[in-house]
């Protein structure tokens, strides 16, 4: 079995088999410091006793402590969220560039009061890979409901019971090229803020904090739905750890693929209580690099040979900052628009929306393929989703498909009307951090008018959006929503960028 080491920026691989049985070690933070060892698949962890049982103890360990001992389960989970008010808690950074980093930040010192609980320097917090389709029930530890792992409420309470293929669908994320992206929000990490804050006035997230992060979420539901309780489950912290390890695979996808180098972004603080209950402050730096540095690295993945930001090739980063530069300066043109009149409430059942357009759309051999080449985002249309309104936060999904309004449950995600999910992920009932701005959001729908304009019937002055409630998987079957919440959306956009050819108010075929 190998280890990795870290000294003076040179690392070096020994293995030191007799070492690493489980049961001899006794925990001193300093000399082991530097231990780098792998977060696993929970599929893998849970097929190891001691592993699993070192989880359990820790979380056993931190759940016994009082309350106001910032290494005990319910300071920590205040952290993240609480409708209570404390200086150090509603920390979590949500929906702008921040997400990913802020929460590997509360990963890292969470990974550590575990080891130092459960006395196991070499626990990691494994990872749910639910995209896996062997994967996407709760692991079986955590149904037991005997075990510290356990906590009642949610919606996925059996082996049978799963999340849905498309909570789970990372590759729209994945494909985007850009960190940031533009101001439609479709980056991979969520749009420019210039301090951190939980949940800030405009919603600037990323693709991947909403789907898989806040469509998981919202589908294990319970004390997971809402960000106040949200880190009270022991399934959040698995959640995380696969958001973290997806980050690291985006990374290592390349293409151009980098994450900021703006100083507002790398200088930001963070300030978390460590193992030892004392309050730190670090830069958000000192999180974006190689996981080496902070002790684990994913067992789907090689350690990184170097580190990431001191040596990052001049030319990828240049790419990306091009690929930046080009997504924040591109207009959008509304060209098609729902009035008020014709919103209706979105309950159980699907509803459909018809959006008139009132300008040509270009014909598909107009539209340049979505490439990753770099700093050229082609015609891209958007569809926007505006002034969402809820008496409170649905706790499910809703699949959202264009020119289908047959569309139902059971209806794929494997065709090219399916655009994407709505997700909800926010403090209920708000706190301090929370405001009550209007909620908007904005999907990529490009790739779907390109594949629909193939069709002879398609008809390019008239699209309907059509919204579909739905709920968790069981026995391989999707099911309604358990406790639907009536939601209205005034307004639906579609929204065309400026490498869109733009002609007269003339619908195409009608000229
Ligand atoms: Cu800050 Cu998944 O939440």
């Amino acid at each position: 079995m190998k280890f990795y080491f870290l000294r003076h920026s040179h690392r070096a691989v020994i293995t030191v088999s007799t070492l690493l049985s489980f049961t001899i070690l006794t925990y001193n933070l300093s000399a082991v410091a530097q231990l780098i060892f792998p977060r696993q698949n929970i599929n893998v962890f849970m097929t190891q006793p001691a592993r699993i049982a070192a989880l359990k103890r820790g979380i056993q360990v931190m759940k016994q402590r009082p309350a106001s001992d910032p290494t005990s389960w319910t300071f920590q989970s205040r952290v993240h969220g609480t409708v209570l008010s404390g200086a150090n808690w509603n920390k979590c950074q949500h929906q702008h560039w921040w997400f990913l980093a802020w929460h590997r930040a509360y990963l890292y010192y969470m990974e550590r009061m575990l080891q130092k609980a459960a006395n196991e320097p070499r626990l990691r917090i494994p990872y749910w890979n639910y995209t896996a389709t062997n994967s996407r029930s709760l692991p079986a530890p955590f149904l037991d409901p005997t075990s510290p792992l356990y906590v009642p409420g949610r919606n996925l309470v059996s082996a049978t019971d799963q999340v849905t293929p498309s909570a789970v669908n990372t590759s729209n994320a994945m494909s985007r090229i850009a960190f940031i992206g533009s101001d439609a929000q479709l980056g991979f990490g969520g749009g420019r803020e210039n301090t951190p804050i939980q949940f800030p006035f405009t919603d600037k997230s990323g693709s991947l904090e909403v789907v898989p992060h806040n469509a998981i979420h919202d589908q294990v539901g319970g004390l997971m739905q809402n960000s106040s309780t949200a880190a009270t489950d022991p399934i959040f912290w698995l959640h995380h750890s696969n958001i973290d390890r997806l980050w690291v695979n985006w990374l290592a996808s390349d293409q151009g693929r980098a994450n900021p180098t703006d100083p507002t972004f790398l200088n930001a603080t963070f300030s978390l209580y460590n193992e030892n209950g004392v309050l730190v402050t670090r830069h958000v730096s000192d999180f974006i690099g190689n996981t080496t540095a902070l002790g684990y690295y994913y067992d789907d993945s090689p350690p990184p040979a170097q580190p990431a930001i001191a040596s990052a090739a001049t030319q990828t980063q240049q790419i990306a900052e091009d690929a930046e530069a080009a997504a924040s300066k591109m207009t959008f043109t509304t060209i098609g628009e729902t009035t008020a009149a014709e919103s209706k409430p979105i309950l159980i059942q699907p509803v459909s929306f018809p959006v008139t357009i009132n300008m040509q759309l270009p014909a598909a051999q107009a539209l340049a393929r979505r490439t990753p080449s770099l700093g050229h985002e082609p015609c891209r249309y958007l569809l926007v989703l505006d002034d969402i309104d809820f008496a409170k936060p649905p706790a499910n999904i809703y699949q959202i498909y264009l020119n289908q309004p047959e569309s139902t449950i059971d209806t794929s995600i494997d065709t090219p009307n399916y655009i994407g999910v709505l997700t909800f992920f926010e403090p209920y009932p708000m706190n301090k951090n929370h405001h009550a701005a209007k909620r908007s959001n904005t999907f990529d729908i490009t790739s779907n008018i390109q594949s629909l304009q193939q069709d002879p019937k398609f008809d390019p002055s008239k699209l309907i959006v059509t919204l579909v409630p739905i709920g968790i998987m069981k026995q391989g079957k999707p099911t309604l929503p358990d406790n639907p919440v009536a939601i209205k959306i005034k307004t639906f956009k579609i929204v065309v960028g400026e490498g869109c050819p733009k002609s007269s108010n003339q619908p195409a075929g009608k000229t």
